[in-house]
């Protein structure tokens, strides 16, 4: 059962969850997901936003680039699954099936699923895509995060739904 939210009702949650980490789900060749401490929840042209930024070198960004719609989890009262957040984390859907560590809730309206451990739910479809140009990074920052380029892509999501899983009752 999905209880849809105001996803700006819970602002503070999301945006306070970013710094242990949010989950970004793709639905591409197969299901990944990977942890994410960047992102951004807000409004642009006046549509309700989600804002990731993924590496080049990352199994999500192929998934990405190839269907343009992702899928954001976030515990609730950080209820943080230590063995999820540590493959999610490390690991590459280029090596390893993350389907298999985590319970699927099907999608609404993206064809991304959530994931029931983190039910807090945000289905987006993206609107807008952009490589970083390091040449306009200040220089510390390049150094720090960029020392061998692979730099990120930031993508906008459209907010299509937002919702929390809830158990189904039997
Ligand atoms: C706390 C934390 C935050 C992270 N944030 C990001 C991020 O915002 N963008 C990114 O590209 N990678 C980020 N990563 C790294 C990816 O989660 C990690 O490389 C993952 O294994 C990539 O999986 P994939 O190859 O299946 O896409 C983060 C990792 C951790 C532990």
């Amino acid at each position: 059962m999905k209880e849809k939210i105001n996803v700006f009702d819970y602002s503070d949650l999301i945006i306070k969850s970013l710094k242990p980490g949010l989950l970004l789900n793709t639905n591409g060749d197969k299901f990944n997901s990977m942890v994410i401490g960047w992102g951004h929840l807000g409004v642009v042209w006046g549509i309700e936003t989600f804002i990731v930024y993924v590496r080049q070198s990352r199994y999500t960004k192929s998934q990405l680039d190839k269907t343009e719609r992702f899928t954001i989890s976030v515990p609730m009262n950080n209820e943080i699954h230590p063995e999820i957040f540590k493959v999610f984390g490390s690991q590459s859907g280029k090596d390893i099936n993350k389907a298999d560590y985590v319970l699927l809730e099907e999608a609404n309206l993206n064809n991304t699923p959530g994931i029931k451990q983190y039910p807090l739910t945000i289905e987006c479809e993206v609107i807008y895509s952009q490589d970083q140009e390091l040449d306009k990074i200040p220089t510390e920052i390049v150094d720090r995060h960029y020392p061998e380029g692979d730099f990120h892509t930031m993508y906008i999501g459209k907010i299509l739904d937002a919702y929390i899983i809830k158990e189904d009752k039997i």
